[in-house]
């Protein structure tokens, strides 16, 4: 097993449970963050490759995906797309991810297969000084399947934290414990270091009481893990993948970009507090 390298800092997008944004996110803070400067890669585990589709890359444009980087037949750097969002990459995925499970099972170094990789691509970073071939990144987002299988696992062993979204509907903190429960496992056994970054609240409605009290609900429980900024229902934001392109280049001004702009801001200040405190 590798060292986490301390850069690029490596954030998974996690929740087993279905549709509560992850995809979302990890497309429109990726976006956000390549606004504000950073070079951002979004790896797509997700065997349905939306992350891949929202960003506009097609079947065609996949020839290498994450499946090979997991199953030991392609480097990082070999996978990467460049996007029409300037500075922001993808590793896209095809429903191939779905045999690597059993593929990959007897491997010893089966749950480190991402990790591996990442620091395997920052080392060749390290030799290649003047940076021609191999593409220096400062985050990397990791897109998970709603599921804790061995995929979630690799993105959890190769991350120094979890960005959890969590929809604000009845149902929202049900399956939270489970996810938490994995995280601290994984901790335990795979990646020491691992933390939870913080709870994104997603497609929050202001008209809907219901959403206030999962609001309310969910700070109470979670306390300062959750980020103060929340991500409010908006067409759209969903209507952006259709076009290929994240929310933020198809209407900058809606409700939602805006807040994944304010989402990027507040997780660059976390990342400055956890630095200052370490
Ligand atoms: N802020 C939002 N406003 C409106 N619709 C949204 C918002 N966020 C996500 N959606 C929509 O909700 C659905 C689920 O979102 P998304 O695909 O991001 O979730 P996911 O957790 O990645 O799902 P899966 O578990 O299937 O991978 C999508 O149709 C998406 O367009
Ligand atoms: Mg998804």
């Amino acid at each position: 097993m590798n060292q986490l390298p301390e850069h690029p800092r490596v954030l998974a997008l996690a929740n087993q449970k279905g549709g509560v944004g992850k995809t979302t996110t990890a497309i429109n803070l990726g976006t956000a963050l390549a606004a504000i400067g950073e070079e951002v890669l979004i790896v797509d585990l997700d065997p349905q490759g939306n992350a891949s589709t929202g960003l506009g890359i097609d079947r065609a444009s996949r020839k290498i995906s994450t499946y090979d980087l997991l199953i030991g037949e392609a480097t990082l750097a070999e996978t990467i797309v460049e996007t029409v969002v300037p500075r922001l990459s993808v590793s896209p995925s095809t429903l191939d991810n779905l045999g690597v499970e059993l593929e990959i099972a007897r491997e010893q170094d089966r749950a480190f297969r991402l990790r591996n990789a990442i620091a395997d691509h920052v080392s060749a970073c390290e030799r290649d000084i003047q940076g021609k071939t191999a593409k220096r990144f400062s985050y990397v987002l990791v897109d998970c399947p709603p599921s804790l299988n061995l995929l979630t696992i690799n993105a959890m062993s190769a991350a120094h934290s979890i960005l959890v979204p969590l929809q604000c509907e009845f149902f929202a903190l049900e399956g939270l414990s489970q996810l938490l429960q994995t995280v601290e496992q994984v901790k335990r056994t795979l990646n020491p270091t691992l933390s939870i970054h913080g709870i994104v609240l997603t497609m929050f409605d202001a008209r809907n009481n219901l959403s206030n009290q999962v609001v309310a609900d969910v700070r109470t429980h979670m306390g300062e893990a959750v980020y103060e900024t929340i991500i409010p229902r908006n067409v759209r934001v969903s209507e952006a993948p259709s076009y290929g392109k994240p929310a933020l280049l198809y209407d900058l001004k809606c409700t939602g970009s805006q807040a994944y702009l304010k989402l990027a801001s507040e997780i660059i200040q976390r990342e400055r507090r956890l630095k200052t405190a370490a």
